[in-house]
């Protein structure tokens, strides 16, 4: 047999016996962040005015903060998983005046209104085992367009793991309408941050979370 090179025999022992670094272990989870980010789906939003309910963290408002707190979930999960992103993007973008938002929001949500999206069907969705939700809270529950596109795409076998972002409720009903929208899959409740909260302190939650509950 042909003598291994030392470089292959380390690289071999690497992978054998599971000295991986936090990173390339997250790698192997196959894991997708679906993110709802409020933000990317309303229309100019350089006209938006400072609101204490839509845009409190992005727009450097009250907290001075530079990115909403969704954003820093999302971006955090994806620097430690190495996951994947997909956008939730609505077909009509909501409008950036808040009280026109929320009455559109309530309704959808009242009627259980279908949603048409930009991007519908997740691709490749079949390989992830673990799917990362990141999502406001609207009206106590799921926004429509998270509930709809749970309907949309099949989820049984997979972990729900939720990330939910509130001014109050907590995860509300979330956990029981994924429940509903995606039987067979099995949810975490992972944590519920206030939309105001300073970026840093969000980050650390998140990869206290993800390094704690890695497997
Ligand atoms: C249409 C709409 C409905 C909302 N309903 C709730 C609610 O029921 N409970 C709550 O705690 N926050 C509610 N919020 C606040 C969102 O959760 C808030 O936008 C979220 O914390 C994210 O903040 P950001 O958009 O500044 O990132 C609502 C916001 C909108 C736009």
């Amino acid at each position: 047999m042909r003598k291994l090179s030392t470089g292959l025999l380390v690289l071999l022992i690497i992978m054998t016996t599971g000295i991986l670094s936090p990173v390339s272990a997250a790698a192997a989870e196959k894991s997708l962040i679906i993110s709802y980010d409020h933000r990317k789906n309303m229309g100019n939003t350089k006209k938006l005015s400072i609101d204490a309910l839509s845009s409190a963290t992005v727009y450097s408002g009250p907290t001075g903060e530079k990115k909403s707190t969704e954003q820093v979930i999302r971006d955090t999960i994806k620097s430690e998983t190495k996951s994947k992103v997909f956008e939730i993007r609505v077909k009509k973008a909501y409008s950036t005046d808040y009280e026109k938002t929320v009455q559109r929001a309530d309704e959808e949500i009242d009627r259980n209104k279908n949603i048409k999206f930009k991007t519908g069907k997740i691709p490749g969705l079949k390989k992830y085992k673990k799917i990362y939700l990141v999502t406001p809270i609207w009206h106590g529950d799921l926004p429509q367009p998270v509930r709809v596109l749970l309907r949309n795409n099949d989820f049984s076998g997979k972990t729900i793991v939720l990330f939910g972002v509130n001014l109050g409720s907590g995860f509300g009903s979330m956990v029981r309408s994924i429940r509903e929208e995606c039987p067979g899959a099995a949810v975490v409740k992972a944590r519920a941050f206030y939309g105001d909260a300073k970026n840093n302190a969000v980050k650390k939650k998140v990869r206290n979370w993800i390094r704690k509950n890695r497997k």
